[in-house]
């Protein structure tokens, strides 16, 4: 039976960023009056992250790019600005921080525990993301009888065991080699297919056309290329 009404097309929302830096700035003090010292780092930084963008962080080092990234995932506080970020988000800091007499699978595991994932979540993500890089042999090797390459692996994979919205790497590829630095970015894109957001700091200016958008971190403001 007709009724007479005009199915209407559903209006679709606008996309709402996965991540928003508004105006941050920080500094790092130490010291006391007389001789207190203060060094600028972030001097009003902004980004923004839609959903399944790959943007980039540059700049010289020492410009500020790992202060800005724990400052956005919430590990060092900012002096002044907003930050308005999705709960799901992993973070792959500069320097691995691990646990020397832990296995990689014991690493997996307390992480899983973390993120609140089932066992059966962890074992399909923990087996994709050994293969996807290529380490499942480490699986029961303690951290101390690691390669550098390897520990950089694993602390990639605690980043994104959960299947996160959001992943922050701060030079996540450092320590790769070129075989591990192609699977490190075959396994971005497919996780960028999926709808994931990748803040990603490089100093690879040859890894340009591989991001959507870059902003580079100049004088403690990001610019975007
Ligand atoms: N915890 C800290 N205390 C004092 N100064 C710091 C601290 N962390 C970084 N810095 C300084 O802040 C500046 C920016 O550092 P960082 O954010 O690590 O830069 P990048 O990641 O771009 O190399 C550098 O001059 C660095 O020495
Ligand atoms: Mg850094």
């Amino acid at each position: 039976m007709r009724t007479g009404v005009e199915m209407v097309a559903p209006v679709e929302a606008p996309e709402k960023a996965v991540l928003t830096a508004t105006e941050v700035w920080k500094a790092y003090r130490k010291g006391w009056w007389p001789k207190r010292q203060e060094l600028p780092v972030l001097l009003g930084a902004s980004l923004e992250l839609m959903p399944g963008e790959v943007v980039g962080l540059v700049g010289e080092n020492g410009s500020g790019k790992s202060t800005l990234m724990k400052v956005l995932v919430g590990d060092l506080g900012a002096d002044s600005g907003a930050i308005d970020r999705t709960e799901s988000f992993g973070y792959c800091p500069q320097v691995p921080v691990l646990y020397e007499r832990l296995t990689c699978d014991e690493h997996l595991e307390l992480f899983a525990a973390a993120y609140g994932l089932g066992p059966g979540q962890l074992a399909q993500s923990r087996q994709r993301l050994y293969e996807e890089l290529d380490f499942a042999r480490f699986a029961p090797t303690r951290v101390e009888e690691l390669s550098g390459g390897t520990r950089s692996k694993l602390n990639l994979a605690l980043a994104m065991l959960h299947d996160p919205a959001l992943l922050c790497l701060d030079e996540p590829y450092a320590g790769f080699d070129w075989d591990t630095y192609q699977r490190f970015w075959d396994l971005t894109r497919d996780r960028r297919g999926s709808g994931a957001s990748l803040l990603i700091i490089s100093h690879f200016i040859a890894d340009e056309e591989r991001f959507d958008r870059i902003y580079d971190l100049v004088d403690g403001k990001t610019v975007p290329r």
